[in-house]
């Protein structure tokens, strides 16, 4: 077998994940299974780890993120990075058409394309390498985001041909990822973001790059500063000269013959935008042919070639009849505006969030209110404004609430928080969606428990905690809606399945604020028992990695509470099971790996590792690596030219590898 070099077997992997990667974040049209991209991911990881001398900036593993930033640093564009004159209606759209025809005497098409509403990027690529991506900034001085920009996957660190070229285009939040984002935000009482485009420029404008890599942000490319250069004529030859080199292009783009093509293409998208993934705030239509762009030139601010046809903003108007407030299982309370429904985006909308009550301050939203709502990533409704005029004469600020709806406990403002929280444990609110969380997948998993049928359990007083559940009889069960002797049972017997649950999620099904599926998988790996969970000090938990003060802070104090320590001793009590019973990192490497408990002997010239990496590697998994070959020797690596110790394992009749046997093994095992 021909041997493999490690820079080899590694540029190979890393065109296989480009290619994946391209099919995936730019062609949406992928080419395996998550999986199967992940394996080979980690694969990369393992051989950069082993070595680092091989990793190079335009891997795809170096798309994590950077060190974090003092501030940015300025760039100054090559050529201005220009805005785009409107058209709000169809007269104004005409209105340009007969300006370009003015302005030039030859036949000109026109490229139609979505107008994205993120944020203008420069890319800068010297000899096929990214080395700069910046914000649009004044047009002619923006900020150098390179290292935020490397996150976003749709965006090639390196292009296959060897171009020198600036590119420039939008970066932007989908909707889904906008939604998800804000959702998590708001769960977590962190302000939320208005937009999708706010969501992204605060994403592009983070110091720690490590955030903006999780924020799944993409692009779409539209311009090449000098496409002369590459003999391009049109705008549509730019656009497939992008696509050709790898750069997201947005495919809903047009040509259109004359301006009734493009109103109909307008008219078209006037009605498909809410159904895209991300959100469009208009049209923008370029003169096709770079000779009439040039006889047509610019205005001091915008090329005369090109306009931006702007939708309306989609409002609806309607009127608050009433400010619900819920707790969620945190106590954060949360308003949600109770509305007189209206069709708005192609749904009909009667309930908006206000997120927390600065926001109601901050827009003085009243009950009985005439107010806007718009949908933010073209998906969430949202009061945008009231209508001042049409305010009733009798009308009062909202006041801040000061007690719980629910138990009617004082509310607290929490500093550096915009959410108010109720602070009862015992809030029946609180206690009901805690039962949810701890009977939810990712805790218990207790099947046939769901929101209904936990809650008539509380109110009829059957459960009070979530220890409570363990304590529950058939006949508790037969007295509630719908439940009869079959479901009962089998709600039995997944409620006692599981007690038998590794303690990871116990911990997460407990409901500690911040601690969320993964903290707590990390937090029991290492302590193993709730017992030295709940002694150990704070410095011990911030040791583990990617467990912060937050956490660590929110952990001690939440085992402060006299209540807990019942809950986990009438836990233990029912017989729920209090330890950890998955393995830690170290023992999976060695039941996972082939070197577990084997002596092993390295002989002769070693090409892909040194033999030190060679016997660490080995050693971290698991094997014992000696200096000589005797009947306790269970497998000896030969090398090149390896001599007398070869010589003795094949008398001794010891399994004898290769070099490449040995690679194989250490990819086959499990922390590769
Ligand atoms: S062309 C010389 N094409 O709209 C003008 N812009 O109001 C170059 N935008 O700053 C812009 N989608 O951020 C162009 N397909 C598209 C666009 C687009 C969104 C943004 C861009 C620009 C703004 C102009």
């Amino acid at each position: 077998m021909e041997k493999v070099k490690p820079e080899a077997q590694i540029k190979e992997i890393r065109k296989k994940l480009n290619k994946w990667a391209h099919a995936y974040y730019v062609l949406d049209t992928p080419l395996v299974s998550d999986s199967d991209y992940d394996k080979l991911y980690r694969e990369l990881q393992d051989l950069e780890t082993v070595y680092p001398e091989l990793i190079t900036t335009d891997s795809i593993t170096q798309r994590v993120g950077g060190k974090l930033l003092d501030g940015f640093k300025k760039i100054e564009h090559k050529t201005p990075m220009m805005s785009l004159g409107n058209a709000f209606n169809e007269a104004e759209l005409r209105e340009f058409d007969a300006r370009v025809k003015k302005g030039t005497n030859q036949a000109i098409s026109y490229m139609v394309e979505l107008k994205i509403d993120g944020l203008a990027i420069n890319l800068s690529y010297v000899n096929s390498q990214l080395v700069t991506g910046a914000t649009r900034g004044d047009g002619v001085i923006g900020e150098d985001i390179t290292q935020n920009l490397r996150t976003v996957y749709s965006i090639p660190l390196s292009l296959e041909a060897d171009l020198t070229i600036d590119v420039r285009g939008e970066c932007f939040m989908p909707k889904a990822s906008f939604a998800s984002l804000n959702e998590r935000r708001d769960l977590e009482g962190e302000a939320v973001f208005a937009n999708p485009r706010n969501a992204a420029a605060g994403s592009l404008r983070q110091l720690d790059s490590k955030v903006t890599a999780k924020r799944q942000l993409s692009t779409f490319i539209y311009t090449i500063a000098n496409p002369e250069q590459f003999g391009l004529t049109s705008q549509a030859q730019a656009l497939d000269f992008l696509d050709n080199h790898g750069f997201k292009t947005n495919h809903r783009r047009q040509l259109c013959q004359n301006i009734d093509e493009v109103w109909a293409y307008i008219e078209e998208f006037r009605d498909k935008r809410h159904s895209l993934d991300y959100e469009i705030d208009g049209i923008v239509i370029k003169v096709n042919e770079f000779s009439a762009q040039e006889e047509l030139g610019f205005t001091v601010k915008a090329p005369k070639w090109a306009i931006a046809y702007k939708f309306p903003a989609e409002e609806a108007e309607t009127v608050i009849r009433d400010i619900e407030w819920t707790v969620g299982r945190t106590g954060v309370v949360t308003p949600t505006a109770i509305m007189d429904s209206v069709q708005l985006a192609g749904t009909s909308v009667a309930r908006a969030s206000l997120h927390n009550y600065d926001l109601i301050k901050e827009k003085d939203i009243r009950l009985l209110d005439t107010v806007m709502v718009h949908k933010a990533g073209d998906i969430i409704p949202e009061v945008t404004r009231v209508v001042l005029d049409k305010r009733p004469k009798d009308s009062r600020a909202y006041p801040e609430p000061t007690h719980c709806p629910v138990c009617d406990s004082v509310l607290e403002k929490i500093e550096s928080e915009v959410a108010i929280r109720c602070m009862n444990p015992l809030c029946p609110a609180q206690i009901k969606e805690g039962l949810n969380h701890f009977v939810s997948r990712n805790a218990m998993n207790i099947d046939g428990l769901g929101p209904k049928v936990l809650e008539q359990l509380y109110d009829k007083g059957f459960i009070k905690q979530v220890s409570d559940l363990y304590y529950l009889t058939e006949s508790d069960l037969l007295q509630l809606d719908k439940i009869k002797e079959k479901s009962a049972n089998n709600i039995l017997t997944a409620i006692n399945a599981s007690k038998t649950n590794s303690l990871e999620k116990l911990l997460f099904g407990l409901g500690i604020q911040h601690v969320g599926a993964k903290a707590a998988k990390l937090i029991a790996e290492e302590f193993k028992t709730m017992t030295n969970i709940m002694s150990a000090s704070k410095e011990s938990i911030n040791q583990i990695d990617s467990i912060g003060p937050v956490i660590v802070d929110s952990i001690h104090k939440y085992f402060l509470v006299p209540g807990a320590t019942e809950l986990i001793n009438s836990l233990i009590s029912a017989g729920v099971n209090m330890d950890y019973l998955g393995l830690n990192l170290a023992d999976t490497l060695q039941v996972d790996s082939i070197f577990n408990g084997k002596t092993v002997v390295l002989t002769g010239k070693l090409f892909t590792y040194n033999r030190r990496e060679a016997k660490e590697k080995m050693e971290s998994l698991g094997a014992k690596v000696t200096g000589s070959v005797s009947k306790k020797t269970d497998i000896v690596v030969a090398g090149e030219e390896a001599g007398s110790k070869l010589e003795k394992a094949l008398e001794l009749g010891i399994t004898v590898w290769s070099e490449e046997e040995m690679v194989e093994a250490f990819n086959e095992s499990k922390d590769n």
